[in-house]
């Protein structure tokens, strides 16, 4: 990774930097598996849309996008950070600036629907199974399932 200063930005929804956003998100999750910029649009979810996006000089490296989905809960839809940039903690920075801004509303519960390959990832940052598992047949011949995991953001919640 290079040494230049890392920013955290939330970006605003339908903006050119989102579209950028999107774009980063397409190029780290599914144009690897060969899958088309529309599969995006299948996991869009109705709710108030909260993005972030990690900036290294001018370039977007990482980005999260989570919804709104009930009063008391978000669920984060997308996370991805950018190869050469993994495993320096910024995956974790981003989610702690989620959990951040989500507990600030008063908002309980964060649930994720991780890759098995990114399980780990999750469960270091003190998400648990909920023992639903999801499969996708895009997705099931990269040998990709999805496993619904939760996270309890108040010292009462689960
Ligand atoms: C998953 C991802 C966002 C994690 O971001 P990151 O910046 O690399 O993660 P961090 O450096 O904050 O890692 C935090 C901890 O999780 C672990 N971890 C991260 N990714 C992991 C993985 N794929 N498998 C196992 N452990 C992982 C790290 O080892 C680290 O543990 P440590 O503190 O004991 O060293 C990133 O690897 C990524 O973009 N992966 C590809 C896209 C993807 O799978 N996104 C999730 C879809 S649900």
């Amino acid at each position: 990774m290079k040494k230049n200063k890392i920013l955290i930005e939330v970006i605003i929804p339908q903006s050119e930097q989102a579209r950028k956003v999107d774009e980063l998100m397409w190029q780290i999750l599914w144009e690897p598996l060969g899958l088309s910029k529309e599969i995006q649009n299948d996991f869009n979810l109705d709710g108030y849309e909260m993005i972030l996006a990690i900036k290294d000089q001018d370039q977007f490296v990482g980005g999260l996008i989570a919804y709104q989905t009930s009063t008391d809960s978000y669920e984060l839809r997308h996370i991805g950070i950018r190869q050469d940039y993994r495993a320096c903690g910024l995956g974790t920075k981003m989610l702690v600036k989620l959990e951040t801004i989500v507990r600030s509303q008063g908002i309980a519960n964060l649930h994720a629907i991780a890759r098995n390959a990114s399980r780990p990832f999750f469960e270091k940052n003190g998400f648990v199974s909920s023992g639903e598992y999801l499969d996708h047949p895009d997705f099931l011949e990269h040998e990709i399932t999805f496993v619904k995991m939760q996270k309890g953001l108040m010292p009462n919640s689960a």
